[in-house]
């Protein structure tokens, strides 16, 4: 039997390169070697979101079809709607019972949030539960692996406390202990330099248009010690050179002894990593608009999805009902 993954993506916006060298690819890898189960967190997405309009069904719909304008296959994988199997918010509740307040008060992202988002007010009782849903959401499938970014190896720990407390009260080995599978270390920084990422404004979206891209990678930051062309370069220190790595990584050795010699400028410089990042969307962008054309066929592979999910949601669930005690009237 195949180990199972689950992993999920909050529906807030467009996807973007980060998303892709972040987690996708990863994802895309893990497919035939895993059973995966990946889910669209909604609920999550309305922890921090919920006063604000955006179009959740639009969300996940324009989400689902990059997922599988990348790789991601409903035949190879479960793909659904974390809020379409009202079992996440059953166990949420259960692990609710026997999760300590002062645990989720301390989690590192939680202080982190608190702090640093503060266009929003999220001082709520849901935002404070945020790891105890992702843990329901991880258990709920006995998934044993997670790819994740380094950012929720809190969340993952907690998981692993809720598991473990959880098996010590009602039946030792029940849930399993999942490990973080972590994203190689191909990190994309954002266009300024910052974490990639849409509340900074730093993105290139998967569908974005290619006077967009070359737009945005015209204004992106170099190295700052390189003022005229003759000053020579440092690729160590531009974010520009550090994309030839990941996407033209070929290109990436005589990219830097030119930057070096000052045989290249920064314009020129940018301008072959624009068409670099358009061709390398091309492909994803015509499946995109390929998959667009069918909407009812990718609410199927939802559809599918969560009946795959609630099956197993289901099982976990009945178990999980009889072994914390609630009644049962069923004759
Ligand atoms: N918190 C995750 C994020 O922001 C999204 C998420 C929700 C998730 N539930 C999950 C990730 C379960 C992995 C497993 O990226
Ligand atoms: Fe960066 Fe390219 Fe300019 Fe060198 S030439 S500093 S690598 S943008």
């Amino acid at each position: 039997m195949k180990k199972i993954i689950l992993s999920g993506m909050r529906p807030t916006g467009k996807l973007h390169l980060g998303h892709l060298m972040g987690a996708l690819d990863n994802w895309i890898k893990l497919q035939d070697e895993y059973e995966c189960l990946f889910m669209v967190a909604d609920w999550h997405a309305l922890m921090s979101e919920y006063e604000n309009p955006i179009d959740l069904k639009e969300n996940i719909l324009d989400n689902v079809v990059d997922w599988l304008a990348c790789g991601i296959s409903p035949k190879k994988s479960t793909i659904f709607v974390q809020s379409h199997v009202k079992e996440h918010l059953e166990l949420y509740m259960v692990f609710s019972l026997i999760t300590q307040l002062g645990l989720l008060e301390r989690c590192p992202t939680y202080k982190e949030q608190m702090r640093e988002i503060t266009n929003r007010d999220l001082s709520t009782y849901a935002f404070l539960g945020y790891p105890v849903l992702q843990a329901a959401d991880i258990l709920l499938y006995k998934a044993e692996a997670v790819p994740v970014g380094e950012d929720q190896l809190a969340h993952l720990e907690l998981t692993r406390q809720i598991s473990r407390k959880f098996n010590h009260i009602y039946r030792l080995e029940f849930f399993p202990d999942p490990k973080a599978v972590l994203t190689r270390t191909n990190r994309l920084l954002g266009l300024d330099g910052r974490k990639m990422s849409k509340s900074y404004n730093n993105y290139i979206a998967l569908s974005e248009e290619p006077d967009a891209i070359l737009k945005k990678v015209m204004n992106m930051f170099t190295d700052p010690a390189r003022i005229k062309f003759t000053d020579p370069g440092h690729p160590e220190k531009c974010n520009v050179h550090s994309y030839y790595a990941v996407f033209a990584p070929e290109r990436k050795k005589e990219m830097d002894e030119r930057c070096r010699k000052s045989e290249i400028g920064c314009v020129d410089c940018k301008k072959e990593l624009a068409q670099i990042l358009i061709k390398y969307l091309e492909p994803i962008q015509e499946k995109r608009k390929g998959l667009l054309k069918n909407k009812t066929k990718i609410f199927d592979i939802l559809a599918q999805g969560e009946k795959k999910a609630g099956k197993i949601a289901s099982q976990t669930m009945s178990e999980v009902r009889k072994l914390i005690n609630l009644s049962d009237f069923a004759l």
